[in-house]
């Protein structure tokens, strides 16, 4: 940092404003390098405040005050104090007033895309977390809710098309100039991070959804013109979402008019701006030769989250920032219901679980581990993390688990019904569950207060002549960052006992009400739970679905997981089952591996997996998932310390080839006959076809790779849809052959207009697993496509170097450390956010082997002593290293 550390917030010392905002009256006339803003706010003091006549601070960033006014008088410099940060108004009148002001800022400079910023000429705004201060002067936090009204104003020819939030009033030429105005009302009263405002030349695709209560809304997609063709995918997963709220949360959409704009350069995935939806052109932008069935699938799952968010965010807001989960772990939860809803259940849940494996675990085992209710923060926007997201969506499920379906609905009901219009916390959710349930959830409520991840131990004892079953479980959690002592958890287990012809027994347990989907509670440190009447001996399948997101240890045989994984009712188990064998045939790879001996070909395993592909009921997607190993860095979290990432890879590629062989015919078999007719179509089941092709694809090049890359390279050249193409070319990016940098050559020649087509481009060369990979990446810097404004293009080539190329950014001299840091510094003075999201990929440098290690750190430390350094790498970097 250039003088001082920043300071750190604290949730224990939330006070509530002294002042609120009822009214926001905003004149804003666009202009490149002088937009203009004058704001008039409606102030009152707050009567919640115990603070009295404090004066009036208000937040603002990189901004020119032109004038300032209370109740129509001019204030004289000496009323006010500017800083780099605030507006102070020393004096403020003890009733309600009028506060007039004159800003000015320059959208075409801020490469910060915070505020308002210029997307390839098209105006936009970011406003969440505290991007709004860089629009105007104000109360930049989500306790404050006012009712805005915005009057925009433009060149026509430069922005012929102006938005804001809410429905729309009037619009018309200013008389006598080249500009024009429309005017926006939003009836709802938001926090400042909602607001939204565009203006530029937009090309829109129209139509309208009926709610349930017979509310005619309109719906439009905004794009790029010339994009037009590509916006029918978006449309209809606005209205799966909007009729899915209505029957699966009974909320109905609010305004007259939906909106979503999808613009290029964008720091997140999307924003939930109220009406008036900000996409990253990523997230909305589909036709079938340039979108994947996966770009399909993320579209209609962010669509969904971002229109979900009108209810669980915008109706009901946080009260501050550290209440971020009560939004974002929610809505994560709601888009993941609708899109189990949407596809299959069973795929979904085991994605999501992947997912978990792949982001959270690691976060919550590293230096940046924070509960999902974070305590303290230096920059908000570094905590928009797979924990407050994910584990906050996993806290919410297992809510749904112990108060089950039904009352769970009625939980929510609650919440909407008591909270609507407030600016709330994770308290006041959790008490709607506890109303609503009777149950209490103080234990449970550690789930938002202490980080890392349980580790659950499990032993199970059959005794034959007692037809008992005694199931011991213990928990443990480690010690995390600021958190050394750790209390039990509530653990919710959904659980079976799965009898020797394959089925579930009943379940019986004294004293315990398991009827339904059996759950059992684990809140000691150990308990036995024991099950009666049973005849036979059981093979325990425990966190069924995943109902708890643990570590879980059982004293499971080889032939139990074998069982599990052909005969287990909860598919999630039966795929566990094959994760947790393969998990530890690698384990056993890399140990053979160090001392130099060979690796057998995994028989039962591969047998089972034989059964299981034969079995021709099971859902083609389920079956590619049973089809792939787990993640590098799911292995790597298993072993903890030490970890040497090259060796795993090398210990997981051997897997692959040995299982390659193993299921040689099968796989020859697929390919075969998994191949889609007709016209492409995103389906589930197409697409299910088409991912078990390329899972079978992979397995076949790890086996043989000369093979496979024919395969590949004849795929890649008669690919009729974006799915085949980027099919074929990842299974190639992972082999060192001929075709595959032909095929790349031959992809960016066919596809170089293309900017999202470009980005999967630098995304592939960023993956090749070669030690080398630092040096091809570090060239593309230089590439004539590369932008150092694009985040989309940053994070598909550095992003994708740094956390899907292992092999790379681990290179044993230290090299892919060095590039992430000579990145990180020179884009933390244009875009500290996208700096510091890229310099949390160094979250796991602490498990690993000591030279690695500390090469890593070295890295690190070369980024903070870098001068001046932006709050938001500061932070991450200082914790990582601590
Ligand atoms: N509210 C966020 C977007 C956001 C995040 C704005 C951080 C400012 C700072 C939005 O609802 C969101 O969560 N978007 C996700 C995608 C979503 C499907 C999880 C994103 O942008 O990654
Ligand atoms: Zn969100």
């Amino acid at each position: 940092m250039d003088t001082e550390k920043p300071p750190t917030i604290h949730l224990r010392n939330y006070k509530p404003p002294a002042h609120l905002i009822e009214t926001v009256s905003l004149d804003v006339k666009l202009h490149a390098t002088d937009t203009r803003v004058r704001s008039t706010l409606a102030i009152v003091p707050n009567p919640k405040s115990s603070i009295k006549n404090a004066p009036l601070v208000l937040d603002g960033e990189n901004l020119t005050l032109h004038s300032v006014a209370i109740d129509g008088d001019r204030l004289p410099s000496s009323s006010y104090a500017v800083t780099p940060t605030s507006l102070t108004i020393k004096a403020t009148p003890r009733k309600p007033f009028r506060l007039d002001m004159e800003t000015g800022l320059s959208p075409k400079d801020n490469t910060e895309l915070s505020g308002l910023y210029l997307s390839n000429g098209i105006y936009c705004t970011q406003c969440e977390a505290e991007g709004f201060r860089r629009i105007t002067y104000f109360l930049d936090r989500p306790d404050v809710m006012s009712r805005f009204t915005v009057r925009l104003e433009a060149d026509r020819a430069e922005a012929p098309v102006l938005l804001a939030n809410g429905n729309p009033k009037t619009e018309g030429d200013v008389p006598g100039t080249n500009r024009h105005f429309a005017v926006w009302d939003d009836p709802f009263p938001k926090p400042a991070y909602l607001f939204a405002m565009v203006g530029g030349d937009l090309a829109v695709a129209t139509d309208s959804f009926t709610t349930r209560s017979g509310r005619k809304v309109e719906l439009r997609v905004y794009v790029e013109p010339g994009k037009e063709d590509r916006c029918a995918w978006a449309m209809e997963s606005i209205k799966s979402s909007m009729a899915w709220d209505e029957t699966a949360f009974g909320r109905e959409y609010d305004l007259d008019i939906f909106m979503v704009v999808a613009v290029s350069m964008f720091n997140m995935g999307a924003m939930e701006n109220k009406g008036l939806n900000v996409f990253n052109d990523k997230y909305v932008l589909a036709k079938p030769d340039s979108a994947t069935d996966l770009d399909y699938i993320n579209i209609e799952a962010i669509i969904a989250h971002e229109y979900f968010h009108n209810w669980t965010g915008n109706r009901i807001t946080c009260r501050d920032w550290f209440q971020l989960c009560l939004k974002e772990g929610l809505t994560v939860f709601r888009d993941q219901e609708f899109s189990s809803d949407m596809r299959s259940r069973a795929v979904k849940r085991i994605q999501d679980v992947r997912t978990l494996r792949a982001q959270q675990f690691p976060e919550d085992a590293g230096p940046l581990a924070h509960p999902v209710r974070p305590a303290s923060y230096i920059e908000i926007n570094n905590f928009y993390t797979a924990t407050v997201y994910e584990k906050g969506a996993e806290v919410v499920r297992m809510m749904k688990t112990l108060l089950g379906a039904e009352t769970f609905r009625r939980a929510m009901d609650l919440y909407f019904d008591r909270h609507d219009g407030e600016a709330a916390t994770i308290e006041q959710f959790v008490a709607c569950m506890e109303d609503a349930s009777g149950k209490s959830l103080k234990q449970f409520f550690r789930w938002y207060e202490q980080s890392g991840t349980p580790e659950v131990t499990m032993r199970g004892k059959w005794n034959a002549k007692a037809k008992t079953f005694d199931l011991t479980l213990s928990q443990k959690l480690a010690p995390t960052p600021g958190q050394a002592k750790k209390e039990p958890m509530h653990i919710p287990l959904a659980i079976g006992l799965v009898g020797p012809n394959g089925h579930d027994m009943q379940l019986d347990i004294a004293g315990t009400d398991i009827s339904g989907e059996p759950v059992i509670e684990l809140k000691e440190k150990t308990k036995t739970f024991r099950f009666r009447n049973v005849g036979s001996r059981p093979v325990p399948s425990i966190n069924r679905g995943f109902s708890a997101p643990i570590k879980l240890r059982t004293d499971l045989a080889q032939k139990d997981l074998l069982f599990l994984m052909g005969s287990d009712s909860d598919s999630f188990n039966r795929w566990e089952a094959g994760q947790t064998i393969a998990r530890g045939l690698i384990g056993d790879a890399i140990k053979k591996l160090k001392s130099g001996r060979g690796i057998a070909e995994p028989k039962a395993y591969a047998a089972a997996l034989r059964q299981t592909l034969s079995d021709d009921r099971l859902d083609p997607q389920f079956l590619s998932l049973m089809l792939t190993l787990p993640t590098e860095q799911d292995v790597a979290g298993e072993m903890a310390r030490n970890v040497d990432p090259a060796l795993v890879h090398r210990a997981r590629e051997k897997i692959r080839a040995r299982l390659g062989e193993a299921l040689d015919g099968d796989l020859t078999r697929i390919w075969r006959t998994t191949k889609v007719a007709g016209a492409y179509a995103p389906d589930p089941d197409s697409s299910g076809k088409r991912a078990l092709r390329h899972a079978a694809l992979g397995l076949i090049a790890a086996s043989d790779a000369k093979r496979g890359a024919k395969l590949a390279f004849d795929h890649f050249l008669s690919a009729t849809n974006m799915t085949d193409t980027i099919g074929a070319l990842s299974v190639l990016t992972q082999l060192d052959v001929p075709q595959r940098d032909e095929a790349l050559e031959q992809f960016l020649a066919a596809n170089g207009k293309d900017h999202l087509l470009v980005d999967k481009w630098f995304a592939l060369n960023a993956q090749l697993p070669f030690p080398e990979a630092p040096r091809r990446v570090r060239d593309l810097l230089d590439h004539p496509q590369f932008s150092w404004q694009s985040p989309n293009r940053l994070r598909s080539l550095i992003g994708s170097f740094a956390t899907l190329n292992p092999v790379g950014f681990h290179a044993e001299d230290g090299a892919g450390y060095r590039l992430l840091a000579d990145v990180v510094i020179r884009l933390d003075r244009s875009n500290p956010q996208v700096a510091a999201r890229l310099a949390g990929s160094f979250k796991s440098y602490k498990s690993l082997e000591a030279g690695r290690r500390t090469l890593a750190r070295k890295a690190l430390k070369s980024i903070l002593k870098t001068e001046p350094l932006s709050r938001d790498t500061y932070e991450i970097v200082s914790r990582s290293i601590a």
